[in-house]
């Protein structure tokens, strides 16, 4: 664990930085019971990646896919929002406060866990899975029913276009959805990505937390904002291949962490 000699220095880059980029995986909701992919007991230690996470897994079985992603979206739903979270919806409201000075929080994550704490703007490289994609027409919506019904979920969209199946008669695309997370092998969302760079690339505090830094492109933004120049903080209990590189790595959780830079909470 860290010292507390590291969190104040972590605390007076914070309150000092003009441009705050933040970095999140999926090690920030570990602490919420959501499990991260490469820890001993993650994810991708128990399930194959190309039998689930991939665009040709849905294509071969999407009633596969489709029931590890309703497990997900049952055992998100039920995960909390922990210290972690909190603390970064805390940092953005209090860069918010401060004339010229700007915070971007950028997540790999897709558990929702970063808005049920507050943070208000989210830059999601992966998607999220309470967003729903149409696989025929592509259009989007926002669900969060658990379980899904119909399930797998249909799209509700008028349908278009002369081939196009639709629903018996009710004048609906109807084909089925899929999860707008993103998959192995496909591109990121490009407006986030985008956005996400330029914030790397402007910043002079960079906060790396709880990612492996394995996955690229969202393991270059660290990369990206250092070579500008920007200050590297990470918060992992583990070394990653950023920790090297890092001006200040604190060694730990990030709910631990990260709750000891909050205020003590009045009570009323
Ligand atoms: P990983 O599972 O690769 O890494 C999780 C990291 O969190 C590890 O470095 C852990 O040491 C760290 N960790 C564990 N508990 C922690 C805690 N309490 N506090 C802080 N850190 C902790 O997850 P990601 O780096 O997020 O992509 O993985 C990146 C992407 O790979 C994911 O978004 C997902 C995955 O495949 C897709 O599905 C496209």
């Amino acid at each position: 664990m860290s010292s507390s000699g590291d969190i104040a220095e972590l605390a007076a880059a914070l309150s000092g930085a003009r441009s705050l980029c933040v970095l999140t995986g999926a090690g920030v909701s570990a602490e919420s019971g959501v499990p991260t992919f490469r820890d001993p007991d993650g994810l991708w230690k128990k399930y194959p990646i190309e039998e689930l996470a991939t665009p040709e897994a849905f294509s071969r079985n999407p009633m596969l896919v489709w029931e590890w992603y309703a497990w997900r979206r049952e055992l998100m739903r039920d995960a909390q929002p922990n210290p972690a979270h909190y603390a970064l919806a805390d940092l953005e409201d209090q860069f918010a406060m401060r004339p010229g000075a700007s915070f971007t929080l950028v997540t790999q994550n897709v558990d929702g866990l970063h808005e049920r704490a507050g943070s208000r703007n989210i830059l999601r490289l992966h998607g999220s899975v309470w967003d729903l994609r149409c696989t025929e027409c592509g259009c989007e919506r926002e669900d969060h029913a658990v379980p899904l019904d119909p399930f797998p979920p249909q799209c509700e969209c008028p349908a278009h276009g002369e081939g196009q199946k639709t629903g018996q008669g009710t004048g609906r695309c109807s084909a089925m959805m899929r999860p707008a997370v993103v998959w192995f092998g496909e591109m990121l969302p490009e407006a986030a990505l985008r956005q996400s760079l330029q914030a790397a690339a402007a910043s002079d505090v960079f906060l790396v937390v709880g990612t492996s830094s394995l996955v690229h492109p969202a393991a270059s933004l660290p990369l990206v904002a250092k070579q500008q120049g920007a200050r590297l903080i990470e918060i992992n209990p583990d070394p990653t291949p950023l920790s090297g590189l890092a001006d200040l790595t604190l060694t730990g959780k990030a709910g631990e962490i990260l709750a000891a830079l909050r205020p003590p909470r009045r009570l009323v």
